[in-house]
């Protein structure tokens, strides 16, 4: 049984803070296009793309995309799955794939293939957090929120065994007792 709550790594003040910087960044960035397309990478990126989408002064729509890496567990296997593929064409678009954490990078290297061969204007990469000396591939994202050591990070959209997603800051937790 868990009856504490995860220890605060970012308050809710710090992690507006940085999404207010990021999304002043990114509209900075694509202030001269038309339409930006912005694919939340489900689960976890819910409440960071609600937010970060909300701040942005460019015109853009949202599309979601959900793939599994994990099963159950908190170790990646390298093995990607799309379980919920884009509503929208992304060819000739211009695309930012949005999630909330970048751990092995196996993710986002997928799903960075995947749209490359679907040939859109030009593909940029988002998350929230980056977990240092974790990724097993090379992938270097375009903007990313904070940087965090290698621990297990709960809330504000992330969960531990499906828990803890509306925590409204982001904690940590030692994933061992929390089997599902
Ligand atoms: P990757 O493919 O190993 O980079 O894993 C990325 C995905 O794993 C993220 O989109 C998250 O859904 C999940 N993930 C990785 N680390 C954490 C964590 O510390 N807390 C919650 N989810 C995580
Ligand atoms: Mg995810």
């Amino acid at each position: 049984m868990h009856s504490t709550l995860p220890e605060v790594l970012f308050d809710e003040v710090r992690i507006r803070q940085r999404v207010e910087e990021l999304a002043l960044e990114i509209s900075g960035d694509y202030a001269e296009v038309d339409e930006l397309i912005l694919v939340g990478v489900l689960r976890g990126c819910y409440i960071f793309l609600a937010d970060l989408s909300r701040l942005l002064t460019v015109s853009r729509r949202i599309d979601f995309i959900s793939v599994s890496s994990y099963g159950n567990s908190t170790v990646s296997t390298g093995a990607v799955r799309m379980v919920l593929d884009l509503r929208l064409d992304i060819r000739g678009k211009h695309v930012l794939i949005v999630d909330d954490i970048l751990d092995s990078g196996y993710t986002m290297q997928y799903l960075v293939k995947l749209f490359l061969a679907r040939q859109p204007a030009s593909l940029k990469t988002c998350a929230l957090l980056h977990k240092q000396g974790r990724q097993k591939v090379d992938i270097t994202l375009d903007y990313r929120g904070f940087d965090i050591a290698d621990i297990w990070v709960v809330g504000y959209g992330l969960d531990c065994g499906d828990k803890f997603r509306a925590l409204p800051y982001i904690g940590r937790v030692d994933p061992t007792p929390f089997p599902d």
